[in-house]
């Protein structure tokens, strides 16, 4: 096999199986970093048997420089031609159906649905949300360091950002078992373990999300409460409430990326930590190294890999020629190791600054929720990092097979008493 064949495929869900091909983004970095990419033929299941779809390959924008001028050129890359997710809609109904997303929209669209929002996600109204994270963060690592044995993911890591969803959205905290199976079928669509590929599991998931949110709306428009639910289900734009399936759509964007990228930056985090017992120990040791180690965690994680543009004219990138109607492909997780705009891209500093990473995204689509997840991630590892030097792994951690998310499905362990403890990690204070 020549050592071309060898490479691996970036497009392919199944690589990332493996770990994210940060050897082949360098490479692509440097030899152009706005290139072709075919994409690979994917089975999936439906309408009873099995059938290939087949991308229609994709311009990667690797580096830094090139995923910063697409994300400022929002008219000549747009999200709503096309969508923002790398699989090309299916049908014109499936587009016109993706189109109700924020993620999926342009101008003006765009800034009127986003505006319903912002208010609830602004630094002041996170800050508010401080203590009621903090002892959810508390309660958890309080519990899972008791444990015998324990899941990072799933018994911290996919449970806080459920919780503070839960709260957020003003739902019962027992239904966020509910959000975390419907946005992993959704997310996970490629992981056989999850969507498995089958486009009527996935429908069948947005049939269910959707009855539950209209069920809770329909409560919310009778008795009125003060949660993000009820502002969304009473709230006008251009003089009118959003319809059943835009309401929906905001409901379900916002439950999954509301906890799948918190989740996976936690666990990644972690993972990226245990992996450098000279970090965790400095990090345990000087706590108010916190705001700099997350946004390291967040660009070493990069826990959403890219988002998807599509040219609207004749154009170029970087000295690459687009032709409208391409497919632009924005790969965070490349550029976020990109040597020219970040020292020693493969160390991991957890007090490296300034650190433009790329993580939440840049322009008018810039993540929602970028100061919720900062909080969260922090309140997390504040409390769990000094009890991370007693932490082992006991079996074998699995990471989604994914080309969008970044994530961990499980990393299991527990957290040993008769190990030494790391600076401040005081085993008898929890
Ligand atoms: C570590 C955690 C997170 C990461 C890495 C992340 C990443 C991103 C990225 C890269 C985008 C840009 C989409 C694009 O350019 O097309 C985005 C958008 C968005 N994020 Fe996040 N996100 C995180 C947490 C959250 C949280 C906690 C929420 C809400 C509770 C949230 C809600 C949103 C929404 C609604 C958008 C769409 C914004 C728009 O299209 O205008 N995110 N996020």
């Amino acid at each position: 096999m020549s050592p071309v064949a060898q490479r691996p495929d970036v497009a392919h869900p199944a690589t990332y199986g493996a770990g994210v091909p940060h050897v082949e983004f360098a490479r692509m970095r440097r030899e152009a970093p706005v290139s072709w990419v075919p994409e690979p033929a994917l089975w999936r299941r439906g309408g009873g048997g099995r059938m290939l779809s087949q991308g229609s390959g994709f311009w990667a924008a690797t580096s830094h420089e090139a995923v910063v001028a697409a994300s400022r050129q929002p008219e000549l890359f747009s999200s709503g031609r096309k969508g923002a997710f790398l699989p090309d809609p299916r049908t014109s109904a499936d587009l016109e159906q993706a189109r109700q997303l924020l993620v999926n929209m342009d101008a003006p669209q765009h800034s009127r649905i986003r505006r319903l929002v912002t208010s609830v996600f602004t630094p002041r109204a996170v800050r508010e949300l401080h203590d009621s994270v903090a002892a959810h963060a508390h309660e958890l690592v309080r519990r899972a360091v008791r444990l015998e044995e324990c899941d990072v993911v799933a018994d911290l890591a996919a449970e806080l950002p459920l919780l503070v969803l839960a709260d957020l959205l003003g739902l019962p905290r027992e239904d966020r078992h509910l959000l975390y199976r419907w946005s992993n079928n959704l997310v996970g669509f490629d992981d056989p373990e999850y969507g498995g590929g089958d486009v009527e599991a996935y429908r069948t998931t947005f049939v269910e999300a959707f009855q539950y949110a209209l069920t809770v709306a329909g409560e919310r428009r009778r008795s009125p409460r003060d949660d993000l639910m009820t502002l969304l289900a009473t709230s006008e734009v251009d003089g009118r409430r959003l319809t059943d399936r835009e309401f929906c759509s905001f409901w379900l964007l916002l439950v999954v990326a509301g906890n799948e990228t918190t989740r996976h930056l936690i666990s990644g985090g972690v993972s990226a930590l245990l992996a450098e017992p000279a970090q965790r120990d400095r990090l345990a040791g000087d706590m108010s190294l916190l705001p700099t180690a997350t946004e390291e965690l967040l660009r070493w994680v990069t826990p959403i890999m890219q988002f998807r543009r599509t040219a609207t004219e004749d154009t170029e990138l970087c000295g690459q020629a687009v032709a409208e109607g391409d497919k632009v492909v924005l790969w965070y997780v490349s550029a976020n190791r990109d040597g020219a705009v970040f020292a020693d891209p493969d160390v991991l500093r957890l007090d490296r600054n300034p650190n433009p990473h790329l993580s939440f995204g840049m322009g008018p689509h810039f993540c929602l929720g970028a100061h919720l997840a900062r909080l969260e991630a922090q309140a997390m590892l504040r409390e769990l990092v000094p009890h991370l030097a007693r932490f082992e792994v006991t079996g074998p951690v699995v990471r989604l097979e994914s080309n969008f998310v970044n994530g961990l499905k499980s990393l299991p362990g527990r957290f040993n008493p008769d190990r030494a403890a790391g600076p401040d990690g005081a085993w008898s204070s929890c």
